[in-house]
C-alpha cells in the first residue's frame, strides 16, 4: 500500500489519454538475474517509489528484489547486473539514517562495479542547503566504481511531478526492454 496517493496514478495507465514516451534503451543487453531496487529513505517517499518501481517491473513480467540501504552491501552490488537506486537526503545534506553505514563504510572507497548498469533517482528539496547531496554522492561513487548509468541521474525537487514522470518513463522503458529479452530471473532448476 503506497502512502502517497499520486503514486498509484503515476504507475497506472496515464490519465486523459496522454501517452508516455519511454526513452531509448534499444540495443542494450541485460544479463539474467533480478533487477535490484535499492532505496535510502528517511520519511518514506523513496521507499514508496521503490515499491512503485517494483510494481511497474512486475507488471511487465520482470523479476526484481527490493533492498533498503541498511541491508545493502558491497556483495549485493557485486552480484547484481542491473539496479535502480532511489536516494533521498536529510538533515544537513546527510544520507538517510538507514544509509549511514553504507555511506561511511562502503562508499569510503570505490568498489568493482564495471558489470553493473543502473538508474538513479535523487530526492531532495532546494530549500535545504545541500540539495540532493546524498543522491549526487551515490551517483559519483557508482561512476567511480565503474558502474554505468542507463540515463543521467534524475533529480526530484520536493516531489516534483515532471521529474517523477521522467523517472516513471525510464522505469517503464527498462521494464519493456528487459521483458523483450525474455525471463530475467535466474533458472531455479538445473536441467537433468
Ligand atoms: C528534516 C529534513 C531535512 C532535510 N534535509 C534535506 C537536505 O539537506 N537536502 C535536500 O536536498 N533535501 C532535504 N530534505 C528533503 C527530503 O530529501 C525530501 O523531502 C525527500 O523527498 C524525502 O524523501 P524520503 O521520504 O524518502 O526520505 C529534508 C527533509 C526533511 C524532512
Amino acid at each position: 500500500m503506497f502512502r502517497l496517493a499520486w503514486l498509484r496514478e503515476l504507475i497506472g495507465e496515464p490519465a486523459n489519454g496522454r501517452t508516455m514516451q519511454p526513452p531509448e534503451l534499444a540495443g542494450m543487453r541485460f544479463a539474467p538475474g533480478p533487477v535490484l531496487i535499492a532505496y535510502a529513505s528517511q520519511t518514506g517517499v523513496a521507499e514508496d517509489l521503490a515499491a512503485a518501481a517494483r510494481e511497474q517491473l512486475r507488471g511487465a513480467g520482470v523479476t526484481s528484489r527490493v533492498a533498503d540501504f541498511e541491508a545493502l552491501d558491497r556483495a549485493m552490488l557485486e552480484t547484481a547486473s542491473q539496479a535502480l537506486f532511489l536516494a533521498s537526503t536529510t538533515y544537513d545534506g546527510d544520507p538517510p539514517e538507514m544509509a549511514n553505514t553504507f555511506s561511511r563504510m562502503t562508499m569510503a572507497q570505490p568498489a568493482s562495479l564495471a558489470h553493473l548498469r543502473y538508474g538513479l533517482l535523487a530526492l531532495g528539496d532546494h530549500g535545504y542547503a545541500d540539495f540532493r547531496a546524498f543522491g549526487r554522492a551515490l551517483d559519483a561513487w557508482l561512476a567511480a566504481s565503474g558502474a554505468q548509468a542507463w540515463f543521467p541521474r534524475i533529480e526530484v525537487d520536493d516531489e516534483d511531478a515532471a521529474a517523477l514522470e521522467r523517472w516513471h518513463a525510464q522505469v517503464a522503458a527498462l521494464a519493456a526492454t528487459v521483458a523483450m529479452q525474455g525471463d530475467n530471473s535466474f533458472p531455479t532448476e538445473r536441467p537433468a
